[in-house]
């Protein structure tokens, strides 16, 4: 029996929630922590009140409790090279270094390297001069899509439909900033159409191998209508990942995408996540993404089998090649129940009714999102709330017992699409 391992999560989400559940269940783990954790991962792992980007004193609590294997769920800190830092000072870390991370962290950076691996993705062009793409526009067809070149949460994308919200869209992010930094450059693409799709994989700059492939609800509105947001559910596996499919997202997409990063010097060690355009049966690559997704996870880490933490120490020991991953045959529908107003302006601190009622019901996990205690209570902390995943035999089933339990739950002002699974289902 190999050794017990004490592990760190770091962020505070219903990704992180979903993951310190799955890693609680391992034999192998002994203590959990969370930096900075919420309401519901208080429950499973003592939470530190450690903010995400604050590496040197995560650093610092990994040293003193001997944290065996720190486990990065957020974008923001990979960016910020936390997995260098920890790998200097000899620190186990699951997650990409800050130059693997680019992928995610410029468009620009995985647009090259799409192109230099012949990855199949929309055509683009780069600019950080705003007459330049101001005039590269004139030119374009409609509709047309516009990217901040770094991270921007989600907002940083737009798909125009006229050349002039186009342009609004570049002087936005080129001239006033709109996303600091992170709309230095811009990146303009031909717009695709098609299903969307993600495959998220586990690498350690060599080996690849893929989860099942999961399909979220980024639209606020019932039928993919209203603003975008971080996610307002998801399902998996979809059905429209057949075995044909799943091989050429590895073949086309993953492999090439691990070879390039290595073949520059920056391997990938951690999950690459490939968020997909399906058109006629060929995936094209939106973007990359360099950990876990969200609400993603919140569905594919109930129908994994194989523990968990064997599988990110693998990574971590650059050794995945003897890992076989095992999935029930179940699928998983993940509800995302949102605060009033969200993504736009919302009250916090409201209390969250009916949890105790779900929390003894069989297939059925709650994650905490945006949730804090205040007192003996669980209050809502955040846009996001809780996301209800339940699981059984058919999609359909799984759909029915996550609305059905999410019925128990009640705050002031909740919201939860109605359709998560909805295209499938019918
Ligand atoms: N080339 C494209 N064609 C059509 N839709 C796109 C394209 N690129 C992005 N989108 C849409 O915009 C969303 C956000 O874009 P994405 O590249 O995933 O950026 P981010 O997740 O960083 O905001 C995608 O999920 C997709 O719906
Ligand atoms: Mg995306």
């Amino acid at each position: 029996m190999a050794n017990p391992m004490k592990i760190l999560v770091i962020g505070s989400g219903g990704r992180e929630h979903a993951l310190i559940w799955k890693l609680a269940s391992s034999p192998r783990v002994s203590k959990l922590y969370c930096a900075p954790g919420n309401a519901g991962i208080s429950q499973l792992a003592t939470c530190v009140p450690i903010p995400a980007t604050d590496l040197a004193s995560l650093k610092t609590f990994a040293e003193r409790e001997a944290v065996d294997l720190t486990v990065v769920g957020p974008e923001a800190p990979l960016a910020l090279g936390i997995a260098d830092l920890f790998r200097e000072s000899k620190l186990k870390v699951f997650g990409p270094t800050k130059n693997a991370a680019k992928i995610e962290s410029s468009k620009a950076f995985a647009k090259n390297l799409m192109m230099r691996q012949g990855i199949p993705t929309a055509d683009a062009r780069t600019f950080e001069s705003v007459r330049l793409a101001l005039d590269y526009l004139e030119q374009c067809s409609l509709p047309i899509v516009v990217k901040a070149d770094g991270l921007a949460q989600g907002k940083g994308v737009v798909v125009a439909r006229t050349v002039q919200d186009a342009k609004d869209a570049v002087v936005n992010m080129l001239e006033h900033r709109a996303f600091g930094d992170a709309g230095r450059r811009v990146v303009i693409e031909d717009c695709l159409e098609g299903e969307e799709l993600t495959l998220m994989a586990f690498a350690d700059g060599k080996t690849v191998v893929p989860m099942l492939a999961a399909q979220d609800h980024k639209r606020l509105g019932e039928g993919d209508t209203g603003p975008n947001t971080g996610g307002m559910g998801a399902y998996a596996p979809a059905p429209v990942a057949t075995p044909a499919l799943r091989y050429a997202i590895m073949r086309d997409v993953l492999h090439p995408a691990i070879e390039g990063l290595s073949r520059v010097g920056s391997p990938f060690f951690g999950v690459l996540y490939a968020g997909l355009m399906v058109k006629d049966g060929t995936p094209y690559v939106l973007e990359f993404n360099a950990r876990f997704g969200d609400p993603e996870t919140q569905v594919v880490l109930p129908l994994l089998k194989t523990d968990l933490a064997e599988v990110l120490e693998a990574v971590v020991e650059h050794r995945l090649d003897q890992i076989h991953l095992e999935w029930s045959e179940e699928s998983a529908v993940c509800v995302v129940l949102a605060s009033g107003g969200y993504p736009g302006k919302y009250e916090q601190g409201l209390p969250i009714a009916g949890l105790q009622d779900v929390s003894g019901q069989d297939r059925v996990a709650v994650f905490h999102a945006g949730t804090a205690w205040k007192g003996e209570d669980v209050v809502t902390a955040g846009g996001r709330v809780l996301g209800i995943t339940a699981w059984g035999s058919s999609l359909r089933a799984a759909h029915d017992r996550a609305y059905e339990a999410g019925r128990c739950i009640k705050f002031e002002g909740q919201y939860c699409r109605t359709d998560i699974a909805g295209r499938v289902l019918t």
